[in-house]
Order: structure tokens, then C-alpha cells, then sequence
């Protein structure tokens, strides 16, 4: 598989994160924030969004798997790596954020496996969104930016493990 063409310049997304960031910054001044990032795809995006932030905010991982069934739309999903607070969150909002949400059923599981933790408040933010591939009903706070149904590789997005290190997003052959 080559890249095709460029999807999402590094300068759009660098804009994009910023404005975010500063959103962010804005809505949670003076709470308790703690931002985690879906590996493996997040990291990148983690990485700049949280330098974009400028109130204290404190930063965890997740990794989690999902197995689905045919057509049954109600997920399956398993934390492979919990974040370090793991039972409760009741003293902190909390920000998931996440690479890119296709079919929606990665995040509404672990949305709602981190709910039950009890967090303060509970928002998800996402680099990439592709509503027209949507299986479940899931939809995020805050979408950086929509892309049609293609498959995109870089900022941390990869394709069979490779181009995470791609500093825009492309689309693939
Ligand atoms: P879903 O929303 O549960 O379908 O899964 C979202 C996950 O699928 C993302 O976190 C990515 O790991 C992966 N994914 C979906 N679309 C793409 C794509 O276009 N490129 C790379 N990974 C993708
Ligand atoms: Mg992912």
C-alpha cells in the first residue's frame, strides 16, 4: 500500500490543535483534569493537544481491544493497559482522546466503561471522525476534523503498524 495523496496538512492539524487546546483550556480552568489517550493511535495527537493546553492538566493511557460479532452492534471491548487511577475518578473530569472514530463502537464501550468510574465529567475528543461509517450510536464533544470513508494513515494512524511516524494525514492506494 503507497499513500495516495495528503488528506490533512501537518500546518491544518497544528491549527486545528491549537484552537482546541485553547477551548479546552478555557472550559476547564480551575478543575481537575486528567486527558487519556487510546493507544496506540492517540499518541501523537496527545502529545500536541496537551501542549496546547495551558491550565494544569494530567496526562494517563489506555489500551483496549474490541472483539465484535457479526452484526451485533453491542461491542465487546477489553482493557488490555488501565490508566493508573483506575477505580475511581470521582474527583476528576476527564478528556478520552482519541485517534479517529469510524463505527463508534470502540469508544461508546469504553466510554462507558469509564462512566462507571464516576468522573466529575466525561468528554471525548477526536482527531478524526468518520460519521458515515458510523454502526452505533456514538458521537464525540469535539471533532477536529470530518473525512469521508477512505482509510487514512500518519499522526499516529497506521496501517498494518506502519506510517504512525507521518507528520500529516494521507490517504492510502
Ligand atoms: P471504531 O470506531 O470502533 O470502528 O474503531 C476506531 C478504530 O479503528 C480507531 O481507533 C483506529 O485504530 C481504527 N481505524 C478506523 N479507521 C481507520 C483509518 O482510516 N485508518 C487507520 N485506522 C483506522
Ligand atoms: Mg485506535
Amino acid at each position: 500500500m503507497k499513500i495516495k495523496r495528503t488528506l490533512i496538512t501537518e500546518q491544518e492539524i497544528e491549527r486545528k490543535i491549537k484552537e482546541y487546546g485553547k477551548l479546552i483550556s478555557r472550559e476547564y480552568e480551575g478543575k481537575n483534569l486528567l486527558l487519556i489517550g487510546i493507544l496506540k493511535g492517540s499518541f501523537v495527537f496527545m502529545a500536541d493537544l496537551c501542549r496546547a493546553i495551558d491550565i494544569p492538566v494530567r496526562v494517563d493511557f489506555l489500551s483496549a481491544s474490541s472483539y465484535y460479532s457479526g452484526i451485533s452492534s453491542s461491542g465487546e471491548v477489553k482493557i488490555k493497559l488501565d490508566i493508573s487511577q483506575e477505580r475511581d475518578l470521582s474527583d476528576t473530569h476527564v478528556i478520552i482522546a482519541e485517534d479517529i472514530i469510524d463505527t463508534g463502537r470502540t469508544l461508546k464501550d469504553i466510554s462507558q466503561l469509564l462512566n462507571q468510574r464516576n468522573p466529575l465529567s466525561l468528554k471525548v475528543v477526536t482527531l478524526l471522525d468518520k460519521p458515515s461509517r458510523r454502526a452505533v450510536n456514538f458521537n464525540a464533544d469535539w471533532s477536529l476534523f470530518t473525512i469521508p470513508d477512505v482509510f487514512v494513515v500518519g499522526f499516529g494512524l497506521d496501517y498494518d503498524e506502519n506510517y504512525r511516524n507521518l507528520p500529516y494525514i494521507a490517504e492510502l492506494e
